[in-house]
C-alpha cells in the first residue's frame, strides 16, 4: 500500500518518499517533467516482433533458498526454446545499479523500488524477466506488484527454512553473520516475512529438487502466459 511506504525513513542519500509522491502527473508538471510515454512505440509492437508476451516472475526468499539457481535454470530452458529473457539478481544489481544501497529497511525498499521499475521496463519491451531478490517484507512484494502491474506479475515464494539455508551456506554468509560479521542479516537481525499466503506459487526447495522446482515454475509461467513450453 502507498501508505506503508511512508513507514520508512527513506534511504540515507535519497528521498524515496518524495520520489513516490512526486510521480503523480500533476506533481511531475510542477517539477517541469513532461513524460514522453504517449509518443513511444507501443508494447504490443515489440511483443509482436518478438512473438512473446513480456512478464515478470518475481522470485523471493531467504539468502541461499535457491532463487538464483532456479532463475538461471529456468532462463537456460526458456532460451533453448527460443524465448527472450533477462535475469535481475540481487548480488549482481547490488554490484552496479544499486551499489549505493545497504540492508537497512529503507535501503531494501529503495532496492526493490528501483528493481521493480527496471523489471517493468523489460516486461514492456516484451522480455520474460526473472528477478531474484530476498524481498523480505510483504509491503515490498506489494510495492513490486503495484509497480509492475498485477497482470504482468507472478509472485513466487522460494521457500526454505533459515536452518536449511544456514546448513547450505553457499556463500559463507550464515557463518559470518553468526560470528557478528554481517549486520542486519535477513532472518537473523532483519525480519523475513514468509509468503505462503500471498504468493501465486510456492516452491519448497527444502523438499523439491532443482529439476522439479524448475518444472513447477515453467508450468505456472506457461499457464499464466498461455504458452506451450514443449522441447
Ligand atoms: S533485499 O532484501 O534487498 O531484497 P537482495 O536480494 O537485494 O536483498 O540482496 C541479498 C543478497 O545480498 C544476499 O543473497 C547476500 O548474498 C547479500 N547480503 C549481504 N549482506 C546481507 C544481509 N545483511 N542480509 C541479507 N543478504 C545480504
Amino acid at each position: 500500500m502507498a501508505g506503508n511506504i511512508s513507514l520508512f525513513q527513506g534511504p540515507k542519500d535519497s528521498n524515496t518518499k518524495v520520489m513516490a509522491n512526486n510521480s503523480e502527473p500533476s506533481k511531475l508538471h510542477e517539477r517541469n517533467i513532461h513524460t514522453e510515454f504517449h509518443r513511444m512505440l507501443g508494447r504490443a509492437d515489440k511483443e509482436n516482433l518478438l512473438g512473446q508476451p513480456g512478464h515478470v516472475l518475481w522470485l523471493y526468499g531467504l539468502s541461499g533458498s535457491g532463487k538464483s539457481a532456479l532463475a538461471n535454470a529456468l532462463e537456460r530452458d526458456l532460451h533453448q526454446l527460443g524465448f527472450k529473457t533477462q535475469i535481475l539478481d540481487g548480488d549482481n544489481i547490488r554490484s552496479g545499479l544499486n551499489s549505493d544501497l545497504g540492508f537497512s529497511d529503507a535501503d531494501r525498499l529503495e532496492n526493490i523500488r528501483r528493481i521493480a521499475e527496471v523489471a517493468k521496463l523489460f516486461a514492456h519491451a516484451g522480455i520474460i524477466t526473472i528477478t531474484a531478490f530476498i524481498t523480505p517484507k510483504k509491503e515490498l512484494r506489494e510495492l513490486a506488484r503495484r509497480t509492475v502491474g498485477d497482470q504482468d506479475f507472478t509472485e513466487v515464494y522460494v521457500k526454505c527454512s533459515f536452518e536449511t539455508c544456514e546448513q547450505r551456506d553457499v556463500k559463507g554468509l550464515y557463518a559470518k553473520a553468526k560470528s557478528g560479521g554481517v549486520k542486519q542479516f535477513t532472518g537473523k537481525d532483519s525480519a523475513f516475512e514468509p509468503g505462503d499466503d500471498t504468493a501465486d506459487l510456492v516452491i519448497d526447495t527444502e523438499t523439491q529438487s532443482l529439476e522439479a522446482s524448475k518444472a513447477s515454475l515453467k508450468n505456472a509461467l506457461g499457464a499464466k502466459l498461455n504458452l506451450k513450453f514443449s522441447e
